[in-house]
């Protein structure tokens, strides 16, 4: 396994109950350190254009509405096998359907106000962290 870099989204749903820290306590947990980190507040280009992929399912404007609905942080995780590692610590999209001590399970509201985002392989991983930073600003 090698060193790996993931994008993270800690989610509106997340911003507003103020558990940002209870979030970040989970990654850090599962060996994943934070090597970059800001909270904005999303437009919804910048929604439809990270989603993008998404824009032809029925949840995509939803999805962009909750998006811009408050602020989220955005952040890059760095560890051993951290795409898969952030993956499973985050939990099944539905938290019904999440495992026990996942972040979805643990805090999720819906299969949409689900808490966090993570990188679903390593090319979108490095799109993704791409589209929020600048490589000088990710200090590992
Ligand atoms: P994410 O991209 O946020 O890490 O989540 P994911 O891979 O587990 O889920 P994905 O299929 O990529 O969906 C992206 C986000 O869209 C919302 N969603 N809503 N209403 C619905 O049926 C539905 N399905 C998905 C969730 O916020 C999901 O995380
Ligand atoms: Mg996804």
């Amino acid at each position: 396994m090698a060193v790996e870099r993931t994008f993270s989204i800690i989610k509106p749903d997340a911003t507003r109950r103020n558990i940002t820290g209870k979030i970040i306590d989970r990654l850090e947990g599962a060996g994943l350190r934070v090597v970059a980190q800001k909270r904005k507040w999303l437009t919804r280009g910048e929604a439809e254009g990270f989603y993008a992929v998404h824009r032809e399912r029925t949840f995509f404007n939803d999805l962009v509405a909750f998006m811009t609905s408050g602020p989220v942080v955005v952040q890059v995780l760095e560890g051993e096998d951290a795409i898969a590692k952030n993956r499973e610590v985050m939990g099944a999209t539905n938290p019904e359907n999440a495992d026990a001590g996942t972040i979805r399970k643990d805090f999720a509201e819906s299969i949409e106000a689900n808490s966090v985002h993570g990188s679903d392989g390593p090319d979108t991983a490095k799109t993704e962290i791409a589209y929020f930073f600048a490589e000088t600003e990710i200090v590992g």
